[in-house]
């Protein structure tokens, strides 16, 4: 049987102490799977000024996928600051290891569930976030550059020319997009679909404001549903799908969206399902995934032994489903739920329980849940 190898990142704040907490389900399940443990994030740049060891970028290279628990991130002169004496005014940038990650292993697609966890399943959809161009691609500028003033001289805005007070006076930031990376973006929506059962991919975007650039996506969008003719696809405004992904979520399956965009509906998905400990998310490239809860750090949670380990579990999900263990994957999906409802809840969720005391709560149930599933297909009965 093939064996797969898994990089653990628990990373730092309750990082570790969502990760320890879903440790005990890969020895429980007893799957093929060889976990290698790595360090990233605030810790290692505060010890050697890189947030990403270059020993974890090879435990990441080896490995089939990364699991991370959550890291914390600070502004520059902070992070610089927090150097020992020996690094300090060397240049040394902090650089957010999750944006690392995401550009070094090119994770374009930000999947992101949002699940009826706590309701009577109204809802069921996916969030997929494009992580490396749009409005995030790194084109922001404080001051109008040179480059772009012959442009944005011929622009009144006000009534009159914004040049009046010159470069200083303005600043602009760009939404590039790529033919590439909309068409893989908008096939991997597509795909994932299909492999989920979802019946519609809509993307959300603006194209009534941003006209050209909206017709551009437009195009590649159409082009690729027309490969998907069992799939509805349609494309909204953002404005309007963040309304009634509160108001009406069970009318959602795929919400697509280029980076900015989906950056906020991803979060708004979170909130949609009740809450930042609860929701989780994985990271896809063409030859990597990486998977973590969407919650950072939470820094005033630390030690306090009350992190809700749902969002890691349900991430772990993510991950045993994208390595095949598709089983595994539902039966810890319904644990998570089962005991979200009706067994124990952290206090963000309103209840008393303990890290601890949900986590092994999702283990039973996970394992239960697994075998009872075992029996209604025995390995090698058609299913
Ligand atoms: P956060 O997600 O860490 O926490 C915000 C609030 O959400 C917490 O105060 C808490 O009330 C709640 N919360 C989060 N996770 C929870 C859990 N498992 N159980 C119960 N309640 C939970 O976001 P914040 O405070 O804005 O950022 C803290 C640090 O985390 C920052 O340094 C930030 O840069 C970093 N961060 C890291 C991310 C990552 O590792 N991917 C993502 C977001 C933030
Ligand atoms: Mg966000």
């Amino acid at each position: 049987m093939t064996r797969h190898r898994v990089c653990v990142l628990p990373g730092d704040g309750i990082g570790p102490q969502v990760t320890d907490a879903v440790l005990p389900l890969f020895d429980a399940l007893q799957l093929p799977i060889d976990l290698t443990f790595a360090e990233i994030g605030w810790e290692c740049w505060r010890r050697d000024g890189d947030p990403v060891p270059s020993r974890t970028w090879a435990q990441i290279a080896a490995a089939d996928a990364t699991l991370l628990g959550a890291i914390t991130s600070q502004p520059l002169h902070e992070a610089e600051a927090q150097l020992p004496e020996h690094l300090r005014g060397q240049g040394l940038n902090y650089v957010s290891p999750v944006i690392q990650l995401r550009q070094q292993l090119g994770l374009y697609a930000n999947v992101r569930p949002v699940t009826d966890v706590l309701g009577n399943d109204r809802f069921c959809f996916t969030v997929i976030r494009e992580n490396t161009e749009g409005l995030y691609a790194g084109l922001d500028y404080g001051r109008v550059p040179a480059e772009l003033e012959p442009l944005l001289q011929q622009r009144e805005l006000h009534g009159a020319p914004w040049t009046r007070n010159g470069p200083d006076d303005a600043c602009v930031a760009l939404r590039l997009q790529t033919r590439n990376g909309l068409t893989r973006l908008f096939h991997f929506a597509f795909e994932h679909a299909r492999q989920q059962g979802f019946d519609r991919v809509t993307l959300a975007d603006k194209p009534n404001v941003l006209r050209h650039s909206g017709a551009f996506a437009k195009g590649i969008f159409d082009e690729v549903a027309l490969h998907y003719p069992g799939i509805a696809a349609n494309i909204d405004n953002v404005d309007a799908v963040a309304l009634w992904m509160i108001r009406r979520p069970e009318r959602f399956g795929v919400v697509v969206a280029e980076n900015m965009f989906g950056d906020i509906l991803s979060d708004l998905g979170a909130g949609v399902m009740g809450g930042l400990g609860l929701a989780p998310s994985a990271n896809f490239g063409s030859k990597a995934a990486y998977f973590e809860p969407v919650h950072g750090s939470a820094p005033g949670y630390v030690g306090r032994n009350v992190a809700n380990p749902s969002a890691m579990f349900l991430s772990v999900a993510l991950l045993l489903d994208h390595l095949g263990y598709s089983d595994q994957a539902h039966a810890l999906q319904r644990a998570v739920t089962q005991v979200a409802r009706r067994v124990c809840q952290t206090p963000d969720l309103g209840g008393t329980a303990t890290t601890g005391q949900v986590a092994s709560a999702i283990i039973e149930r996970s394992l239960a849940n697994s075998l009872a599933s075992r029996t209604l297909y025995p390995v090698g009965s058609p299913s």
